[in-house]
């Protein structure tokens, strides 16, 4: 992509801007992770346009599973996909996986979303499980339904680069 895209931590601030990354209920509950996020279990980022304003967001949950960075609800605009965000996003949370000193990034990924899938596979991630999932969908009426689905669970092994000291 040919903009000047960077990537920091999702504020509070943000949320008002991110009302194409789903439902209301949905931002209800990314402003509880930027709560937790204050207490190191997460790191929630944001890729932002040049303008400062999130294109992408997705988190790191570290208190899923031991020694592991789990990634989850990432989501690029929709009118910004296949362009790499989406790929920076998660390279720039595998990087605070490493950073943190751990070697395991995992994610879950619904079965039905193979676009997803293939995209985690480019990237590396390997699948080993399936586990129960719910989605959420908010219809016209403002009535959020949930439906149960089937998610493939992926890791990949992240490389830990000893410091070079000059
Ligand atoms: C899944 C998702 C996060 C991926 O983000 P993305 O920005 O579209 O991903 P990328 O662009 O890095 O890579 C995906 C595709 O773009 C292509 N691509 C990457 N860089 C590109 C570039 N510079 N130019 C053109 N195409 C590119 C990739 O080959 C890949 O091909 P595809 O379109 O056939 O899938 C995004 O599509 C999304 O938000 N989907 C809806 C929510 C969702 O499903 N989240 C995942 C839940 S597990």
């Amino acid at each position: 992509m040919n903009v000047d895209l960077s990537v920091r931590d999702l504020r509070q601030e943000d949320l008002r801007w991110c009302s194409w990354s789903g439902t209301a209920l949905h931002l209800w509950r990314v402003a509880g992770e930027l709560e937790r996020a204050r207490t190191d279990a997460v790191d929630y980022l944001a890729v932002c346009s040049p303008a400062d304003l999130p294109v992408a967001i997705g988190g790191v949950d570290y208190e899923v599973n031991p020694a592991t960075g789990t990634l989850w609800q990432l989501v690029v605009h929709p009118a910004l996909r296949s362009r790499g965000i989406g790929t920076l996003l998660i390279r720039t949370a595998e990087q605070h996986i490493v950073a943190k000193g751990l070697c395991r990034a995992e994610l879950g990924v619904e079965e039905s979303n193979t676009r997803a899938r293939a995209l985690y596979e480019r990237l590396g991630y390997l699948s080993y499980d399936r586990k129960p999932g719910v989605r959420e969908v908010e219809e016209p009426t403002g009535l959020i339904r949930r439906y149960e689905t089937v998610c493939t669970v992926m890791w990949k092994s992240l490389v830990i680069r000893p410091r070079e000291d000059n």
